[in-house]
């Protein structure tokens, strides 16, 4: 049994996201839109020791699997995270994330100006940068703290 199994203990039936860079498992909820307000189980390791990335999070949500527009944003901040979906205890699925080229509705641009916030039915799309992501209608760049910009129109 390796370290961080002994951690954080293994789930029946959901998703665990393994191999987030260290320290960002806090974003990753808010990306999730997980705040522990509607009964969610959810289970999560900080800095834990990892082979691969020296120091690794891992989040654990019970009866739940993510949408691809949820996981295109995981990709953003945490790039060599993985995707395992749980079943009766087994790993049933496993996927590594994958940066797409462009995530459409999930973020909000940092302009209050653009036309994805005002009051016209167009919605956010960002193109996808090798260190951030750029709005398609107004260019402006969000580089840091992608994660404060979920909740896209
Ligand atoms: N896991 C879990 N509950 C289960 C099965 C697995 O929480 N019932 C977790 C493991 O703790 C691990 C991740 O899901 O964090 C992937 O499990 P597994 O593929 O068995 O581990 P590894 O082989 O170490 O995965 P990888 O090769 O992706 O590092
Ligand atoms: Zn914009």
């Amino acid at each position: 049994m390796s370290e961080q199994e002994l951690r954080v203990s293994k789930i029946e039936n959901g998703t665990v996201i393994d191999h987030i860079a260290g320290g960002q498992a806090l974003n990753v909820l808010a990306i999730l839109d997980i705040d522990g307000s509607r009964g969610e189980v959810v289970s999560v390791g900080i800095n834990v020791p990892s082979d691969r990335l020296g120091r690794k999070d891992v989040v654990k949500v019970e009866d739940r699997e993510l949408s691809q527009s949820e996981v295109d944003v995981l990709s953003l901040i945490a790039p060599a995270a993985t995707i395992n979906i749980i079943r009766d205890y087994e790993v049933t699925e496993k996927h590594r994330v994958e940066r797409p080229g462009a995530v459409t509705g999930v973020l909000n641009c940092a302009n209050p100006n653009c036309i994805t916030n005002e009051n016209e039915p167009v919605a956010s799309s960002f193109a996808v940068l090798d260190d951030g992501v750029r709005c398609i209608y107004c260019d402006t760049i969000i580089r840091d703290n992608i994660a404060q910009h979920i909740g896209g129109t």
